[in-house]
């Protein structure tokens, strides 16, 4: 093995905030793992950890070890090959994104493109299968793509989920509007929507959406998922069956007001395929099941992940931030609201 005995991760440690560097050792693979040095990792706001978890989710990186009984036999599953994906990150004291090391299960990784530099290709993780799981997965969405010409609402479009959803919305075939900062009209318009309003209009930005797309929408994807984004999606949809997605459990006096829309709360921790808690820090204790069915989902994605960014997926704009012990202070920043229309990306020597 071309690893060294330990390694640096950042660690969850509980304290408000509470992140720290650690030297910890590297972990013996399990089943059909992989071992990946890790060269580029993008941040999402931490909340949901559990006590000397190694946080993080998104990497991109290089395969160091592939054990002679990994069963995977795809042609990227070799010593020197660039890898990305995302990982559970903050519940295991020995898998997450932010460390040096990473071990991955084999088929839940997929190949980085050759002209995709690896900074960008991190940005290809949680973002990038949540607009999957919500879109294909639990809508149902045209794929192949080209039936459905209907307006698609992306609720909070500037985001990094927000971004890869535009994306994927128009591959469907649809016409895309979408809310966020006026700052970011430009940029939510360079990623393929059609139509943009200012989410702090409020009630103007609704009527606004409900102009333009004569009448209001059958689909959206609230991708900020607060109680007020949850409102302002569902008051977009026109009379009839529709169906929204949030991406983080939804408010029930925001979404009751709509019974005929389908409301679903898609995870992507779920995709995993096993059961589970968030955190202390996550509020009241809500158990996740094992859904075998998303981690079916899941393994079917990334084979075909390829094959998806050849369609023309764009990463969100990344700005670099330093290495392994500044990541602390992108998480702080971060929940400040300072992230907005990019992607923090860090450097792992
Ligand atoms: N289902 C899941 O498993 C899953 C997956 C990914 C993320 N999430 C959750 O989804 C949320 C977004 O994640 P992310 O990584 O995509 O976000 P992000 O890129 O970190 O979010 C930053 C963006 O959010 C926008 N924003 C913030 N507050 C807003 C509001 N009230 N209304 C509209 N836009 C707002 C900002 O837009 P402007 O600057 O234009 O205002 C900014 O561009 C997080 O809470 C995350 O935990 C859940």
């Amino acid at each position: 093995m071309s690893a060294p005995k330990t390694m640096k991760a950042v660690v969850e440690n509980d304290a408000e905030d509470g992140v720290v560097v650690k030297e910890i050792p590297i972990p013996p693979l399990e089943d059909n793992e992989i071992l990946v040095k890790v060269d580029h990792v993008t941040l999402h706001v931490a909340a949901l950890s559990t006590t000397g978890s190694i946080i993080g989710c998104d990497y991109a990186g290089t395969v160091v070890e592939v054990p002679g009984s990994v069963s995977h036999k795809r042609d990227h599953i070799k010593i020197g090959s660039r890898v990305a994906g995302w990982v559970h990150g903050g519940l295991f004291k020995d898998r997450g994104a932010f460390a040096q090391y990473l071990k991955v299960p084999a088929d839940l990784t997929f190949p980085i493109p050759d002209d995709m530099p690896s900074d960008q290709a991190c940005t290809f993780g949680i973002p990038f299968y949540t607009a999957f799981h919500a879109l294909k997965h639990s809508q149902k969405g045209n794929w192949p793509p080209g039936k459905d010409h209907s307006w698609f609402l992306v609720y909070g479009g500037s985001s990094g989920v927000g971004l890869f959803t535009i994306q994927l919305a128009k591959m469907m075939g649809h016409k895309v509007i979408t809310a966020c900062s006026a700052g970011n009209f430009d940029l939510v318009k360079s990623y393929g929507a059609d139509a943009v309003v200012e989410y702090k209009a409020g009630e103007n930005a609704i009527n606004e959406i409900k102009q333009i797309t004569g009448g209001g929408v059958h689909k959206a994807l609230d991708c900020i998922s607060l109680p007020e984004s949850n409102a302002f999606t569902i008051a977009c949809f026109a009379p009839g069956k529709g169906q929204m997605n949030v991406i983080l459990p939804p408010d029930a006096a925001a979404v009751s007001v709509r019974p005929d829309v389908d409301v679903q709360s898609t995870l992507l921790y779920t995709l995993w395929g096993r059961a589970f808690e968030f955190g202390p820090r996550a509020g009241p204790k809500m158990p996740l099941p094992a859904l075998a069915d998303d981690l079916k989902f899941h393994r079917e994605l990334v084979a075909r992940i390829p094959e998806y960014i050849s369609l023309g997926f764009k990463a969100p704009p990344i700005e670099k931030r330093g290495g392994i012990d500044d990541i602390a202070q992108g998480l702080a920043d971060m929940r400040e609201g300072k992230l907005s229309g990019s992607r923090y990306v860090y450097t792992i020597a």
